[in-house]
């Protein structure tokens, strides 16, 4: 139940998040107004992002990945290479791109121009995309 909701949750968390780095980058460029949509997508992006950590770490401690590597040790889950995807690299990346997102969100809530609102947004939330994106079993996914 917790996998297929992280599973699913993710199409979400993907979605919204190119919509918002779109969005974030076209606004700086266009050096259009920071409106009350522009607010809502950047916020909704944080909320979905956030409730993803929460069913991914749900998840982590339920995972026969996890368990796996208790088992097994550290030592060892590090030299197993899905092992180490699944129980290590994936979890803290995506905590790290969180943590941009995170950084985005309250750095736009401090700049006073428009551009400089979209800037932050567009460039915190675009780092976090790309971590996510380096670290997504696809394959696993798919399957
Ligand atoms: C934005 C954040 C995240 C995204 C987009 C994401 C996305 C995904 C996707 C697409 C899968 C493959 C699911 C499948 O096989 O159907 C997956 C698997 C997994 N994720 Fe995440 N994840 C995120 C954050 C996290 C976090 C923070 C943790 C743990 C702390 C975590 C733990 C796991 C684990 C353990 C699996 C392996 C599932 C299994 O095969 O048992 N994820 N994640």
């Amino acid at each position: 139940m917790m996998k297929m909701l992280h599973s699913y949750w993710a199409y979400l968390v993907l979605l919204i998040l190119i919509i918002a780095v779109i969005n974030g980058i076209s606004g700086m460029t266009s050096k259009r107004e920071f409106k009350d949509r522009d607010l809502r997508i950047s916020l909704f992006t944080l909320i979905v992002t956030h409730i993803q950590l929460i069913i991914g770490l749900g998840w982590y401690f339920m995972s026969p990945w996890y368990k796996s590597m208790r088992e097994v040790g550290m030592g060892e889950a590090m030299s197993n290479t899905a092992l180490r995807f699944q129980a290590v690299e994936h979890p803290i990346m995506m905590l790290i791109a969180i943590v941009f997102i995170t950084m985005g969100w309250s750095r736009h809530k401090k700049q006073t121009t428009a551009v400089g609102k979209f800037k932050q947004i567009g460039v915190f939330y675009g780092i976090g995309l790309l971590l996510i994106l380096s670290r997504i079993p696809w394959q696993q996914w798919f399957n």
